[in-house]
């Protein structure tokens, strides 16, 4: 006898942390928050971290405004569901208040302007951030489940492999060419001192556009303290998100690329040791001939002629309509090709294209239950 798929909301209710992945754009953080109230709804305490939602879903959630700090959704639900949006500057801003030693190098970073640059537009600090944040609200043991939404990255993967890179650019061995003393001599000596060094200080300077080396080297004379530790973290986080605590959702459309890029990211998913759980595909188009029987040329004319009296409009319905039905064809085409190249126990939710973007609590509700 074969057992039934598990359902995305069978998935949930086995893990004690959920991340939200995929292409930009493709419905990450509104399926975050619909699993969130998906584990309010099952009796837990649950918190969704979201990286930069729409402004009204924002507002629903009570976290327009940028604070880094869990804020309580007013729900009717068992459990309870907190939101908390993760902004790049919050967040690091919130690591240097958790590992400064004293006010007095706290309030030093903060002044310092290459931080200032750094903490705001620094590629990958984002991924990372929210790394830490899943870390942090793990090891406190508040909550029952933590729903993690991923930044719309070029490439979904370039989540997991955020904690390394920014690693590597944070690694001791690196930090120790900026905090010589030689350095106040300036670039232009340095820069035919070391190519290595030189190289690496073009990247930063393009990174983060700051070219001025005594901010960048009192920078990293501070934080060398601050990421003392850093590899362990790294690596505890790793060991988190690679355990069977945590299930990896992958959050796809039903279009050709989006899905060559699901496809990319389940292939490559297995060499970070992480298995895939469940796939949402979001915004697929329905046919209504699966409803309805076949439904041709003349039935629509037929019917949209009953309504509507002008044969030009009529026409142009009809059109319109056909044309749909085409599109939706396609992408249950797609979608049931990807599907049968899953393994067997990976959960699977249709979501379809609903007729307005789903920013409060009634849209998050409709998505929920379908995860069901
Ligand atoms: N099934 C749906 N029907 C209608 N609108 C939807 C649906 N799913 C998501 N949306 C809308 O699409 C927009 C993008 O969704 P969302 O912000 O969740 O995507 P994202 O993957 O998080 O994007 P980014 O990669 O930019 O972070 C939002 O306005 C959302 O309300
Ligand atoms: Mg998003």
């Amino acid at each position: 006898m074969s057992q039934r798929a598990p359902t995305v909301a069978d998935v949930v209710a086995e893990h004690d942390i959920v991340v939200c992945a995929g292409s930009g754009g493709v419905g990450k953080t509104t399926t975050a928050a619909a699993v969130g109230l998906l584990g309010a709804k099952t009796g837990r305490r649950t918190i969704v971290l979201t990286i930069d939602p729409a402004k009204r879903l924002a507002d629903a959630l009570g976290v327009a405004e940028l604070g880094n700090r869990p804020t309580p959704v007013n729900l009717d639900a068992s459990g309870s569901l907190d939101a908390m949006m993760l902004d790049q500057k919050g967040a690091w801003d919130s690591l240097v208040e958790r590992y400064a030693e004293s006010e007095e190098v706290r309030a030093k970073i903060f002044a310092n302007s290459f931080y200032q640059n750094l903490s705001s537009t620094f590629a990958g600090s984002q991924e990372y951030m929210a790394i830490e944040q899943l870390s942090q609200l793990d090891t406190d043991g508040d909550y029952d489940l933590i729903v993690v939404d991923t930044p719309p990255t070029h490439h979904a993967l370039d989540f997991l492999d955020a904690p390394q890179r920014l690693g590597a650019f944070l690694d001791r061995s690196v930090m120790k060419w900026f905090v010589r003393p030689y350095m106040s001599a300036g670039w232009s000596s340095f820069r035919l001192v070391n190519r290595t060094v030189s190289a690496l200080f073009r990247r930063l300077e393009e990174a983060t556009g700051v070219g001025a080396l005594a901010e960048v080297s009192e920078f990293f004379t501070i934080m060398s303290e601050l990421f003392e530790g850093w590899d362990d973290r790294v690596k505890r986080v790793e060991r988190v998100l690679k355990s069977d605590r945590t299930a990896f959702l992958l959050v796809a459309s039903a279009e050709e690329q989006i899905l060559c890029e699901a496809e990319y990211f389940c292939s490559k998913i297995q060499e970070h040791s992480i298995e895939l759980r469940g796939v949402v595909f979001n915004r697929v188009q329905g046919e209504l001939g699966v409803e309805f029987g076949s439904i041709d040329h003349d039935d629509v004319d037929e019917i949209v002629g009953r309504a509507v009296e002008s044969k030009a409009v009529r026409r142009r319905l009809v059109a319109n309509f056909l044309r749909y039905e085409t599109q939706a064809r396609g992408d249950q085409l797609r979608v049931e090709t990807f599907r049968d190249q899953l393994a067997p126990g990976i959960a699977v939710a249709t979501v379809p294209n609903f007729e307005q973007d789903l920013h409060d609590l009634a849209g998050l509700e409709r998505l929920r239950s379908l995860l069901e």
